[in-house]
């Protein structure tokens, strides 16, 4: 049964587009719930580890240096079916594939400044929100 859940980062591009308030918006219009929520920057180390499941791919070093290069705004997300319908609104992760009206058309700029992550499981949710977030600060 699909958790109701879903963890977020508005990425550095997005970050230094001045869009976090645009794509909160969005967030909130779709219907879906702040549950708790952190403006911070990851170090290498820390990139390195919420990525670890990419180890092997060809873009890992890429994507560690992107995602520590500035601040992010990681948070956790609540709604019916949050998984599936947070990665609708998202739209593809490469934005030239990405459908009219997602975050990602609208906002990023490439596949690796994709402006926004989103959890593609139930389970990489917990896990990615359990990442940043402790249970005192889930609301
Ligand atoms: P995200 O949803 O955060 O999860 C993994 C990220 O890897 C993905 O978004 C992209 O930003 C990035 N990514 C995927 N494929 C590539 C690629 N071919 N080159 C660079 N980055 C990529």
């Amino acid at each position: 049964m699909a958790t109701n859940k879903t963890f977020t980062m508005i990425k550095p591009d997005a970050v230094a587009n001045n869009s976090i308030g645009g794509i909160l918006k969005m967030i909130n219009q779709a219907g879906f719930r702040i549950v708790a929520m952190k403006y911070t920057q990851l170090s290498k180390e820390t990139a390195g580890k919420f990525y670890e499941v990419h180890a092997a791919r060809p873009f890992y070093g890429e994507l560690v240096d992107y995602m520590s290069s500035g601040p992010i705004v990681a948070a956790i997300l609540e709604k019916e079916n949050a998984v599936a319908d947070f990665r609708t609104l998202i739209g593809a992760t490469d934005p030239t594939k990405a459908d009219e009206g997602t975050i990602r058309k609208i906002y990023a700029k490439s596949i690796a400044a994709n402006a926004v992550h989103g959890s593609d499981s139930d389970e990489n949710a917990e896990i990615e929100g359990n990442f940043y977030f402790s249970s005192l600060e889930r609301f």
